[in-house]
């Protein structure tokens, strides 16, 4: 009879222990231990399940003499993919697609085995073959290489791997699979790791990219993606608004590429779409100019993209002063204000400030901060920031205006655009050819000068 263990295990990092503890030990959370049955197969070697006939025998060769012509990528017709995966699927790789329930994680997967020209096994425990098919047809895509599945057994995934050989795997979800070789529930700790482990050993065993589809929770209470991100090589992130039509793939961890890559895409009633000039969409197109708006030209990864920043400040009817943002840290907003009230005397202490970026996008880029503050002082004023300026730089606590990185690529976006002014920090025109633009620059150092500039 097998032997029955039970475990207990970490629900936010994987972390086991014998006992339980009400501390994690690996990452300080709090009562995140769970107790999970384990059975295990008597032979230790049971448990390697996914083994190849011809299994490599590991021994130490020279580094000159590793072949790099394995790794090579297969590059789609998918060009956001491609970039968040830094040029290509690569061979041999785990690609772990985390998101939050209904963002359109199955559609992504199902539409890019759908373009691959290489032999795709689309395995789905969530989806019959036959919803499979009715999304497929909704896409309006077709592929004669493309096998579907469903399955949640990985011994059984692995039968059938073996048999159709395919060149991509695709798995729809982590949550749903079961290892045999384990007692517990499918979506437990345990399980997901088993699980990933075992489609590790076939990625890098057969040389064929594994992608896994994870859910996340909004509270992270579900053992989910956040254990398997050691596992596996890249984790992309696909996030967006449910509100909104835009939906974001961005790089958490790539072992063979950038991680501030980002690829936009947008939900259609067929399926999802690419956007590759992403600029002439999250500007919004109003005829009037109206204050509190101000256009940032940011940089997300390697691709500069122009975007619409809004500020709404108004009188605060009760007691204490809102503050809101949406796709913006709400601190570094804080930041800002504080800036503008102690440096440039702007007085925000008595009203609401909401603050939104267009498109449901959220930016990390720093140079942003520049368009917010005028945007603020915009609304504030009641003065609008008329349309053909755009603005990069990045706030100081003591209200200068930093230089950012990349410069002439924002500038040129900008001038492609049609924009006629942009203002970025003084610290950035050394080494610009300001001639070779037909935009103007206006180099500013302070808060104020940019106040004097632009509003007066
Ligand atoms: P889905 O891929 O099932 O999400 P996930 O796998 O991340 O849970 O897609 C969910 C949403 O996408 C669903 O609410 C319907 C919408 N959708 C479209 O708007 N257009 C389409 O062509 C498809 C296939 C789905
Ligand atoms: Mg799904």
């Amino acid at each position: 009879m097998a032997k029955v263990k039970k475990q207990f295990f970490c629900n936010n990092c994987g972390a086991s222990s014998p006992k339980w503890v009400g501390k994690c030990p690996a990452c300080n959370e709090w009562n995140t231990y769970v107790e999970e049955i384990l059975v295990k197969g008597d032979k230790k070697e049971e448990r390697r399940t996914w083994r190849d006939t011809n299994q490599r025998k590991a021994a130490p060769i020279l580094i000159q003499e590793v072949k790099t012509g394995d790794t090579q990528r297969i590059v789609t017709t998918d060009e956001e993919l491609n970039r968040v995966l830094g040029g290509g699927i690569v061979t041999g790789s785990l690609v772990l697609i985390g998101g939050q329930p209904g963002i359109g994680k199955s559609t992504l997967m199902l539409q890019i085995a759908l373009q691959l020209s290489v032999k795709v096994l689309y395995v789905s425990g969530e989806e019959s073959e036959e919803q499979i098919k009715m999304r497929t047809e909704r896409i309006g895509m077709n592929n004669n290489q493309c096998y579907v599945m469903t399955e949640t057994n990985t011994q059984n995934i692995f039968k059938h791997f073996k048999d159709l050989k395919p060149g991509v795997m695709v798995v729809d979800s982590i949550q749903t699979l079961s290892s045999p070789h384990l007692d517990s529930t499918p979506g437990s700790v345990s399980q997901i790791r088993e699980c990933a482990g075992e489609l590790q050993r076939l990625a890098k065993e057969t040389n064929t990219p594994v992608f896994i589809i994870g859910h996340i929770t909004k509270d992270g209470s579900i053992a989910g993606p956040k254990l398997l991100e050691h596992i596996v090589d890249t984790v992309l992130q696909f996030e967006g608004d449910h509100h909104h039509t835009y939906r974001i793939l961005r790089t958490i961890k790539n072992r063979f590429g950038s991680t501030s890559e980002m690829g936009i895409y947008e939900m259609r009633g067929t399926g999802l779409e690419q956007i590759s000039n992403p600029s002439e969409l999250l500007l919004s197109q109003k005829e009037e100019e109206l204050s509190g708006s101000a256009v940032a030209a940011t940089i997300e990864g390697l691709r500069p993209m122009l975007i619409e920043t809004q500020a709404l400040v108004s009188t605060a009817v009760y007691g204490t002063p809102q503050r809101s943002a949406t796709g913006f840290d709400l601190r570094r907003l804080s930041m800002l204000l504080a800036v503008l009230e102690k440096r440039c005397g702007f007085k925000f202490g008595m009203t609401d400030v909401f603050l939104n970026i267009a498109g449901g996008i959220k930016v990390d880029d720093p140079a942003i901060d520049l368009a917010i503050v005028s945007a603020l002082i915009s609304s504030l004023q009641d003065i609008a920031i008329p349309s053909d300026v755009c603005l990069a730089g990045e706030i100081g606590l003591s209200g200068e205006i930093r230089a950012v990185n990349r410069i002439d690529q924002r500038i040129r976006e900008a001038d492609r655009l049609g924009f006629k002014h942009i203002f970025i920090s003084k610290y950035n025109v050394k080494g610009l050819d300001l001639d070779s633009f037909s935009i103007k620059i206006h180099a500013i150092g302070k808060v104020e000068e940019l106040y004097e500039q632009l509003f007066s």
